[in-house]
C-alpha cells in the first residue's frame, strides 16, 4: 500500500516559472500589463474576460473579423477601440499594446502571433500553436528570439488534477513508464455538419469580413453559420485539425509534462474511418513512438492516439477489464502501477487494493491566464511557453500527416524536419499561402 506519508511532492512538477533572464516589458511601463485581445467571442472571450480580471491588465483593444462577436468585450472596456483586422489594431494601438492573446481559428494562429512577436508583445496562443509544423518552429525560435513572454492557452495544465497527475507520476508512484494510451471523445468531422463544401450557402453576414476570415487559407465561399465561421473550422483540413488538433496538446500535455518529453516522434503510423480531401475522419487511431526520457522505462516510449469514440484496451496495464475507461483522458501504464487520468477528472491509481485514495496530494489550481500575466510584469518566463508549445504541436500535427496516409509508418527526422521514407509526406509540413498573405516560414 502506497500512502500519502510516502509521497514526495515534486518541485520540478509545481514550478511553473522559469527564470528570465532580464525584465521585460512593453512600452507602457505604467504598472499595469495593457493588454489587446485577438479573437473576442468563443474561446477568446473567456481568454479575453480571464486576463481583464487580473488586478494588474487594462485592456486597451480588441480585434475580431465578425463585429457582431465583439459586444461582450465592448462591456468589458468601453474605451477600448475594436478592429476588424489584427494589422489595424496593432497599427493604431500598438504603442500601447504590451501583450496580446491570440484566439482565432488555427490557420491564422501562427500569422497573427509572428506579427505580434515582431512588434515586440508578449503572446499567449490558443492551442494548438500552429497549423502546420512549419509554423511551429518558426514561432519557437521567434519567441525564443523576441525574448517575450509566451504561453500556450491549454489552461489545464495549472489545473488541479493535471498539475497533481504530474506531481504523482514525478514522484515515482506508478514506476517507469512504459506504455500511454490517450484519446478524445471528440470527432474530427460533425461540428460543422459537412464533409464537403456547401453548395448554395447563405449570404454573407454583414458584419464579417470573409476576407480576413479565410486569410492564409485558399479563398472560398462563405458556407454558412457554423460551417466555418464560427466553430465549425475544426473538421475542415484547411483551417484546422480535427479531433486529434482540438484535444491533442490538452490530452498530451500532463504526460509530457510529467514525462518531460522534449523531443518529438520518431515514428508514426494511423489509421481511420475514412476521410476526403476536405475534412478531417471521424475516427483516427495514431500510434506514436517516442524516444525515452528518464522517467520511461525503456530508451523508446510508444504513444498511441484515439478519437471519435475509439477506446484503448487496458491489456498490459493494472487496471481490470470490468473497469470502465472515461470518454476522455490517458492511461498511463508504468511498472509499478497504472494511472488513469481523466481529462478534467482526478488521477486513479491501480490496482486500487494497492493505492489508498489519498496516495498523492492534490496540488492547487493555478490560474494559468494570470499565470502569463504575472511572467509579463516580471520578466518570468512559465515553462510551458512557445517552446514547449511548439513541440507538443509538432506531435499533434505528425500525427495529422500520418492520417493522411493510413497503415503507412512514417520515419521522423526531427533536427532535419523531414519525413524520410515517404517524400510525398513532407508536402504537409507547411502550405501555400494565399496572395498578400504570405508567411516566410
Ligand atoms: N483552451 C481551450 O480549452 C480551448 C477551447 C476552445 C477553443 N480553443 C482554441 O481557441 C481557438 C478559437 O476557437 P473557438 O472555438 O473559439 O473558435 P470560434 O470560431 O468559435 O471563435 C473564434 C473567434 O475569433 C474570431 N476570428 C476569426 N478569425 C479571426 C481573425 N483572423 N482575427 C480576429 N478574429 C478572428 C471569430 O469571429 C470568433 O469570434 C482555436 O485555436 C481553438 O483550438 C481552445
Amino acid at each position: 500500500m502506497i500512502r500519502r506519508r510516502e509521497f514526495l511532492a515534486q518541485t520540478s512538477a509545481a514550478a511553473t516559472l522559469l527564470a528570465c533572464p532580464a525584465i521585460v516589458r512593453g512600452q507602457n511601463l505604467n504598472s499595469r500589463l495593457q493588454v489587446a485581445g485577438i479573437g473576442c467571442d468563443g474561446k477568446g472571450w473567456s481568454d479575453i474576460k480571464e486576463m481583464s480580471d487580473h488586478a494588474q491588465t487594462q485592456m486597451v483593444g480588441f480585434c475580431d473579423i465578425d463585429l457582431a462577436r465583439t459586444e461582450k468585450v465592448k462591456q468589458l472596456a468601453p474605451d477600448a477601440p475594436v478592429f476588424q483586422n489584427f494589422k489595424d489594431l496593432l497599427a493604431d494601438q500598438g504603442d500601447k499594446i504590451d501583450a496580446v492573446t491570440v484566439s482565432t481559428p488555427d490557420h491564422m494562429h501562427a500569422y497573427i502571433t509572428l506579427d505580434a512577436l515582431a512588434q515586440g508583445k508578449h503572446v499567449y496562443c490558443q492551442k494548438p500553436l500552429t497549423h502546420n509544423v512549419a509554423e511551429s518552429r518558426a514561432v519557437a525560435k521567434a519567441a525564443k528570439e523576441s525574448g517575450k513572454i509566451t504561453r500556450l492557452g491549454n489552461q489545464i495544465h495549472s489545473h488541479t488534477f493535471y498539475r497533481s497527475a504530474v506531481a504523482a507520476i514525478q514522484a515515482g508512484l506508478i514506476g517507469k513508464v512504459k506504455r500511454v494510451h490517450s484519446w478524445s471523445s471528440a470527432t474530427g468531422h460533425g461540428k460543422s455538419g459537412h464533409i464537403s463544401v456547401p453548395k448554395n450557402p447563405p449570404p454573407l453576414p454583414t458584419s464579417v469580413n470573409w476576407d480576413l476570415w479565410v486569410g492564409v487559407a485558399p479563398m472560398r465561399d462563405y458556407g454558412g453559420d457554423r460551417v466555418y465561421h464560427p466553430w465549425g473550422w475544426r473538421d475542415w483540413q484547411d483551417f484546422g485539425n480535427g479531433a486529434l488538433g482540438d484535444f491533442g496538446c490538452h490530452i498530451f500535455d500532463p504526460v509530457f509534462t510529467a514525462i518531460e518529453m522534449n523531443k518529438a516522434p520518431l515514428s508514426m503510423k494511423a489509421d481511420h474511418s475514412g476521410m476526403n480531401d476536405q475534412v478531417w475522419p471521424a475516427q483516427t487511431r495514431v500510434e506514436y513512438q517516442f524516444p525515452g526520457t528518464k522517467w520511461t522505462a525503456a530508451d523508446t516510449l510508444e504513444v498511441t492516439w484515439y478519437d471519435g469514440g475509439l477506446l484503448p484496451s487496458v491489456s498490459g496495464s493494472h487496471v481490470p477489464p470490468t473497469d470502465a475507461l472515461p470518454s476522455q483522458g490517458s492511461l498511463i501504464i508504468g511498472d509499478k502501477g497504472t494511472m488513469v487520468l481523466k481529462h478534467m477528472g482526478r488521477a486513479k491509481l491501480y490496482p486500487l487494493d494497492q493505492y489508498a485514495t489519498d496516495a498523492f496530494d492534490d496540488l492547487p489550481s493555478l490560474n494559468h491566464y494570470h499565470g502569463w500575466v504575472d511572467g509579463c510584469l516580471s520578466g518570468q518566463q512559465p515553462s510551458d511557453g512557445f517552446d514547449y508549445g511548439a513541440k507538443l504541436t509538432e506531435s499533434v500535427l505528425l500525427g495529422n500527416i500520418a492520417v493522411r496516409y493510413a497503415n503507412k509508418k512514417l520515419l521522423w527526422d526531427e533536427p532535419a524536419m523531414k519525413i524520410t521514407n515517404h517524400n510525398e509526406a513532407n508536402q504537409w509540413l507547411r502550405r501555400d499561402y494565399r496572395a498578400g498573405w504570405k508567411l516566410d516560414v
